[in-house]
């Protein structure tokens, strides 16, 4: 399987606040990585330069095997067409349609595509979130998951390689959670692409992650497979598992 992501001994601070300290971290082709890790640890932050919108202090990012930190505007905007990016408050144009949110990125990005090619790429990611009947919708009428799986449709009209998912399932009730899982895993096999999933909730990081990498004190000290990563014994670890199920127990 080809490597697209390549971090290697990342640093990060904002002024007298280090945030990452020596991160590495490798994706692959077909890939869904989970990233977990408490509150302000820096999660977004590493997703962020790897799209380009924050840059390091220090530390390889490569992407496609192009170091992201030396591309200039140009090279920046061609990479970041292959990057789908599911903000963390992932925003649809409130005063568009539906498919206008949908259309957006195309319209935006690719010069000279005729409306019948428009109207097919809408099609075709519309289908694959199950929400044909929303098209001619406002997002003011839609539910939140509904909102999220439009979201992600709409970063999947550009055919990205790489999917950057910043807390999909927040906020979302375990059914709408479950649908988002399925769908992460469904954009993994039809575009085969590398996926960052960011979550606190640790029954999408069982569904959706082929590998699981926890971080703390600005590090993967644990990367692994759900499985092997909650076997430890590191008492950080245990308490971040039992918490968060007991979290969600209390909510049933
Ligand atoms: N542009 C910025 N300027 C200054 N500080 C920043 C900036 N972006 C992030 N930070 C700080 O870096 C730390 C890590 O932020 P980040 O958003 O990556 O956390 P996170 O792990 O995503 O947390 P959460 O789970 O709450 O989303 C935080 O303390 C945040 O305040
Ligand atoms: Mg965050």
């Amino acid at each position: 399987m080809e490597k697209t992501i390549e971090i290697k001994d990342l640093y990060k601070s904002f002024g007298s606040l280090d945030v990452l300290l020596g991160v590495n971290l490798d994706v692959y082709e077909n890939e869904n990585v989970v990233v977990l890790g408490r509150s302000g640890t820096g999660k977004s932050v590493l997703i962020k330069i790897i799209a380009g919108l924050l840059s390091p202090d220090l530390g390889q990012v490569k992407v496609f095997g192009q170091s992201v930190p030396d591309l200039d505007k140009k090279e920046l905007n061609a990479l970041r067409l292959k990057i789908g990016f599911s903000f963390q408050n992932s925003a649809l144009y409130d005063s568009m349609t539906v498919r206008e949110n949908l259309e957006f990125p195309l319209v935006r990005n690719i010069k000279n595509m005729t409306r019948a090619e428009i109207d097919k790429a809408v099609e075709e990611v519309i289908d694959g979130v199950g929400l044909k009947k929303t098209l001619d919708q406002m997002p003011s009428e839609l539910s939140g998951g509904q909102r999220k799986r439009i979201g992600i449709a709409r970063t999947l009209i550009m055919n990205p390689k790489i999917m950057l998912y910043d807390e999909p399932t927040a906020g979302l009730d375990p059914i709408t959670c479950q649908e988002i899982n399925e769908l992460m895993n469904e954009v993994k096999e039809r575009y085969r692409t590398s996926s960052i999933i960011i979550t606190h909730d640790l029954t999408c990081a069982k569904e959706t992650g082929d590998r699981v990498a926890v971080l703390f004190d600005g590090k993967f000290k644990y990367q692994g497979t759900f499985e092997e990563v909650f076997s430890n014994a590191d008492p950080r670890i245990r308490s971040f598992y039992d918490y968060n199920f007991i979290e969600s127990k209390l909510q049933d």
